[in-house]
């Protein structure tokens, strides 16, 4: 095909290759999509310790980190499902967390300044880049401050997507002091935020077009609740966000051909995902006599505050008294570590709990659960719902972000849900919702028609593709008016 739209898609992780939370499930599957609809496109990460893929070394070249020079080894993996880059310095990235770091500032502004350079090295320029969070969102800053010096580098337009708004990349003026820009852009109106350089700033303000993961969190962040301090700033841009929500790989998630679970079942022949539960409880000492018709909640998230951890352990105990059982899976906050742990001993073989990310458990407790609870604080999109659906595993969710429009609450709409939401954010409200998804699975009538509508829910990635088609066009056009206004 000619004339394919070229794409450089960058993100600080990348599934399967390197994953901490659901950006790598995004750079990791959108872009095969995008891929099959005929874009010509390719990822850039970041190098990583834990990438186990084979690569092999395309270049090298020097990258400017303000009077110093580092070196950026540009490598490929080889079999990606698409052309994957990775952007390396042994400084910076020969290291196993891809976060946390104290100069995480620094290391994300060598791969934007490396990204800048790559891309003025590159033979033919991409039509268009997609940024995501905080990480890469300073290349946009570099794009555009670089185009007196190299005028083709404004043929590219640039869309950044927000994943989460929480995290903006926020540092001192040193860092800004690495990229080689006027320090007109450490202004108000462009990067600077409190006297700090703020990352996710410049991305906001220098990208031709803003997209979220989810419709509703394109609005939510306007708001001073869930705009973490730049609702005025993505106010100031309101016009140019869209909202695109997320999809999963149904071919990775698929509960006919899991080959982690125990049994494989369908939609049509759903019956097998109760043997799941049967061996997964036995599996995880949840087996005894008294619980055999006993509903199974889990929860399978990083344990940290936005995931809704503080209101968790009262609902918990309510699950508990009330006879249900509970599966915990995954690792953050100490203290409630500390929390859910306490409660295997309270309530013994009623809960397992599992401090750890064991990426095939958590397949086996998507299958063989009742329920998935997320009463997260605020979720862009939220993936875990998305899986439990497919895994006819229904979602109890705070209807927030992604999750209300995603999750359809059978309370609210008898016979047509396909999991439960509720509003506020309090224990009780969480409660009342659990109670009320309790009384519909021992409803033997309605309960097998519930399940079976939250598999049958289309959560593809067919459509968001083709919409971020759409917005890539809308990105292009937004780039063509601002050239023929003159600004930058
Ligand atoms: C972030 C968000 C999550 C979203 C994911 C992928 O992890 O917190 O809601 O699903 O990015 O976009």
């Amino acid at each position: 095909m000619e004339n394919k739209l070229k794409i450089l898609f960058a993100a600080a992780e990348c599934s399967p290759f390197v994953k901490v939370g659901g950006l790598a499930d995004v750079a990791g599957e959108l872009p095969v999509k995008l891929k099959e609809l005929g874009a010509d496109i390719s990822v850039v990460i970041p190098g990583n310790k834990r990438i186990v893929a084979k690569t092999q070394y395309i270049t090298d070249f020097p990258v400017e980190m303000g009077w110093r020079k580092e070196t950026c080894i540009l490598r490929q993996i080889i079999d990606a499902p698409v052309d994957t880059y990775i952007i390396d310095n042994y400084q910076y990235f020969d290291r196993e967390e891809v976060y946390g770091h104290i100069d995480d500032a620094e290391r994300f502004a060598f791969f934007s300044n490396a990204m800048l350079q790559l891309i003025l090295r590159m033979d033919s320029k991409p039509d268009l880049l997609h940024l995501n969070d905080w990480h890469t969102a300073p290349i946009a800053m570099l794009m555009r401050e670089n185009e007196q010096k190299y005028p083709v580098l404004s043929e590219t337009s640039i869309l950044y997507t927000i994943h989460n708004l929480e995290y903006q990349g926020i540092s001192g003026k040193d860092v800004f002091r690495l990229f080689s820009v006027n320090d007109s852009a450490f202004s108000v109106e462009k990067t600077e935020y409190y006297g700090s350089f703020n990352a996710m700033k410049a991305g906001i303000n220098y990208a031709d077009l803003i997209s979220t993961v989810s419709k509703t969190f394109s609005k939510d962040i306007l708001t001073p609740e869930y705009g973490y301090g730049l609702d005025g700033v993505l106010r100031d841009r309101a016009t140019i966000i869209k909202g695109v929500t997320n999809g999963i790989d149904i071919n990775n998630w698929n509960p006919e051909a899991d080959k982690a679970i125990y049994f494989n079942f369908s939609r049509t022949n759903p019956a097998a995902k109760k043997n799941n539960k049967t061996r997964l409880k036995k599996e995880l000492g949840l087996d005894n006599i008294s619980s055999k018709d006993a509903p199974l909640f889990s929860v399978i998230s990083r344990l940290v505050p936005n995931k809704g951890i503080d209101i968790m352990p009262p609902a918990f105990e309510a699950i508990l008294k009330n006879g249900g059982q509970l599966i915990i899976l995954g690792s953050g906050d100490k203290h409630y570590e500390g929390i859910f742990t306490e409660l295997t001993r309270k309530y013994p073989g009623q809960v397992s709990v599992n401090i750890e990310f064991d990426a095939n458990k958590a397949r086996r407790i998507f299958a063989g659960s009742d329920f998935l609870l997320m009463p997260s604080k605020y979720e862009p999109c939220g993936i875990s719902q998305l899986i439990a659906m497919r895994y006819g595993t229904i979602p109890i969710v705070r209807r927030v972000g992604g999750l209300a429009e995603t999750v359809i609450d059978e309370s609210k709409y008898k016979g047509q849900g396909t999991g439960f939401s509720f509003v506020g954010y309090s224990e009780e409200a969480f409660k009342r919702s659990i109670n009320k998804a309790m009384r519909v699975y021992h409803d033997k009538k309605a309960w097998p028609g519930l399940v079976k509508r939250a598999m049958n829910a289309d959560f593809s990635w067919d459509k968001a593709a083709s919409e971020y088609l759409c917005l890539y066009k809308e990105t292009n056009e937004m780039n063509d008016q601002r050239k023929s206004e003159g600004r930058t």
